[in-house]
């Protein structure tokens, strides 16, 4: 779909692929709420559109994002934060959106930023990545997400110690701790590698692809015997797609073309 914003770019770059580019360079891409606002917009229209199979969300090779806006946040009161339910917006990429999104993260990741990556559903970063939560150091913590999913990324202690110093992290011990799944050398070959696993993915079955999200999801949530259940009814689920039968029809001659959507 056609789609024009101020602070973000749209793109279409590979087949099946969704590129959403944060575009504030000024502001080191500041999460903003108009920013916020677009984002959630481009990725429900991209989320909603047949033809998108995966999204890819990246940033500058300078910053992915430096942080929820400061400049938005200084004089707010805790009656408007409250009332206004400052950041509940930040919550539609992980609860609306159900198609893979793969973060490529350069340059800063923190904050806010950082819980953005946190949010998608696969890292990729390059060894000029830093990550933060550096929130205590504005007397503050983090406010989207980052100590839940810190904390079960890279465990107790790490994410204990990174966000009471509001240290930064480099690109490199995010691979080694889990949060990334790959560091690369250079930006643009970690963009270009996320773009071609979001084409891998969107040449699959979309099908069994949203339910393998939901399933990896759920293991968040539910202890391992619930999650268990849980993915053995979605599995039984799948023996109701054209997809499936197509699939296991032809399993010698992977890929097919699992594109029926069915
Ligand atoms: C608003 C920001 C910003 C931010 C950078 N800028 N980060 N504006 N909010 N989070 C702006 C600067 O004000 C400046 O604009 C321009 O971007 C360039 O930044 P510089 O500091 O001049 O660049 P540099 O010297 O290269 O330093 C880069 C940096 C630094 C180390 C990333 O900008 C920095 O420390 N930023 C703040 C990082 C941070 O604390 N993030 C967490 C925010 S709290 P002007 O117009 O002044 O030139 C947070 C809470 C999340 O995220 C909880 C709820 C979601």
């Amino acid at each position: 779909p056609a789609m024009s914003y101020e602070h973000i770019l749209v793109s279409n770059p590979k087949p099946g692929v969704g590129l959403v580019t944060l575009n504030r360079p000024r502001a080191l891409n500041a999460l903003s709420t108009p920013l916020f606002l677009e984002l959630n917009d481009a990725l429900l229209k991209l989320n909603q559109d047949k033809d998108t199979g995966a999204i890819v969300i990246t940033g500058s090779n300078k910053a992915f994002a430096a942080g929820a806006d400061i400049k938005e946040m200084k004089d707010l009161t805790f009656s408007s934060a409250y009332t206004t339910d400052f950041i509940e917006l930040w919550s539609s990429p992980t609860s609306q959106i159900k198609k893979p999104i793969i973060a490529a993260v350069n340059g800063y990741a923190l904050g806010g930023g950082c819980e953005l990556a946190m949010m998608t559903d696969i890292i990729y970063c390059s060894s000029t990545a830093t990550f933060g939560q550096p929130e205590i150091k504005l007397g503050t913590i983090p406010g989207a997400g980052g100590s839940q999913r810190l904390t079960r990324a890279i465990g107790k202690s790490r994410a204990m110690e990174l966000i009471l110093t509001g240290k930064n992290f480099s690109g490199k011990e995010a691979g080694e701790w889990g949060l990334a799944a790959r560091v690369f050398q250079e930006p643009e070959e970690c963009l270009e590698e996320a773009l071609k696993t979001a084409e891998l993915i969107a040449g699959y079955s979309q099908v069994a692809v949203k339910a393998a999200k939901e399933v990896v999801n759920k293991s968040q949530d539910l202890g391992v015997r619930d999650g268990m259940e849980y993915e053995r009814r979605v599995f039984h689920s799948l023996f109701g797609s054209k997809d499936q039968k197509i699939g296991m029809f032809y399993p010698a001659s992977i890929p097919v073309p699992l594109l029926t959507k069915d």
